[in-house]
């Protein structure tokens, strides 16, 4: 499944937009936005093929099918020790509407939320978006303990929430429980509300094991919203579908209320509804199979980028991308990105404010969800152009 001749380059150049193969030269690499280089599970073509077939495309309840809301609940019950249900969960058009959602339910303009630096600047875009301001706490590379006497520093009377993002999307960071607790033992006292953004937690590789915040005690799930889609660990991100997860009702309805469901401005597809529950109740045996490939991959990814002169690379724990310090080279990331761009003809994410906040500047990122010819033709390109300068 995960081998290159699944790998459809005519199609990914037509169809793979976001930074990827359709937006890039013809024969550059694209190790860009993660989103995977291979096709779905069968199952879910199937399914919603079925569905297409019948021709009728009604409105679905604003809060979602209820066969989606159920594997969904099914899901946070069973993989993540959640005590939830499906009255308390409904599926929204992505991940990002998801925490931009969140935002608008919970913060009033000048409040203020705390985010990582580095990570996804989703986090700071929705909460500005709203009015609110992203308040960053630093965080150091890899996998070292986050240092939460500093985030507890960082509350103020206007601090209304905390962004968590787990795993993290850059530095591929996975929280242990005991840094957990912390965390939510700290938004109890101050009355805040965690955002979990959970959207990598089935990319974690071996032996690190995932814990959800909301999983760890009553209290804290009681100030959690918890996120999470189905574009990394089953390649919809084109159907645009994620979830929200309220701790009680009424944080449900507020969240219902600001996703502006109701009235039908806005609600997930049906399409990708079916797409949603068919990846929960099929396709653990596709996304198993994806996790070892990865696996394998970020080993490759990690050695090569770490026999670069001038780069070092963490090994992360989760997600699908690489985040290398490119500081020994002497250049910035975006120069390196740059360079790598017009002579390897790899195309990068640099480390820039606008895509994870100041605390990127001198890393560039690259997602390793491609098949091991493409990733190890990429990588070489790299190497012999550092070799080169
Ligand atoms: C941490 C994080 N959250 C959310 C998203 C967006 O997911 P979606 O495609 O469901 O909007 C991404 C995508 O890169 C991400 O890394």
């Amino acid at each position: 499944m995960f081998q290159h001749n699944s790998v459809n380059l005519p199609i990914l150049k037509k169809r793979a937009y976001n930074l990827r193969w359709a937006t890039v030269p013809e024969g550059v690499i694209p190790l860009t936005a993660a989103d995977p280089d291979f096709p779905s599970a069968p199952e879910i073509a199937e399914a919603v093929a079925n569905f297409a077939k019948d021709r009728y495309y009604c409105y679905a309840p604003p809060d979602g099918l209820p066969e989606c809301k159920e594997s969904l609940a099914n899901f946070f019950r069973t993989k993540r020790n959640i005590p939830t249900s499906a009255d308390l969960i409904f599926p929204v058009d992505s991940a990002a509407f998801g925490i931009y959602l969140t935002c608008k339910a919970f913060l009033a303009p000048g409040d203020e939320a705390i985010i990582f630096d580095p990570v996804d600047f989703l986090f700071r875009y929705s909460i500005e978006s709203v009015g609110g301001i992203a308040v960053p706490l630093a965080i150091p590379a890899g996998t070292a303990p986050v240092d939460f006497e500093k985030l507890e520093q960082l509350i103020t009377p206007k601090t209304r929430m905390i962004c968590l993002c787990n795993p993290l999307n850059p530095t591929g960071k996975v929280f242990t429980q005991e840094e957990l607790v912390q965390l939510g033992d700290i938004a109890i006292r101050h009355k805040l509300i965690i955002l979990s953004d959970e959207i990598w937690s089935n990319i974690v590789f071996v032996p690190n094991k995932y814990v959800s915040i909301a999983s760890i005690n009553k209290e804290i799930r009681n100030c959690t919203v918890t996120i999470s889609g189905f574009s990394k660990s089953y390649g919809l991100a084109g159907l645009r579908i994620g979830m929200v997860m309220a701790s009680n009702k009424e944080q449900y309805t507020k969240l219902l209320d600001a996703s502006l469901h109701n009235s039908t401005i806005h609600g997930a597809n049906v399409l990708s509804q079916i797409a949603a529950t068919t990846a929960l109740n099929q396709c653990g045996y596709w996304l198993d199979g994806f996790l070892k490939h990865l696996q394998a991959m970020r080993d490759i990814c990690v050695d090569e980028l770490n026999s670069i002169p001038g780069f070092r690379c963490i090994s992360p724990d989760g997600c699908y991308v690489a985040f290398a310090n490119i500081e020994g080279t002497g250049k910035s990331g975006s120069e390196i990105h740059e360079l790598l761009l017009n002579e390897a003809k790899v195309a990068v994410v640099p480390g820039l404010k606008q895509w994870f906040g100041n605390g990127a500047e001198g890393h560039i990122r690259l997602s390793f969800a491609t098949s091991e010819e493409i990733l190890r033709e990429a990588l070489s390109r790299i190497k012999n152009t550092i070799n080169s300068l």
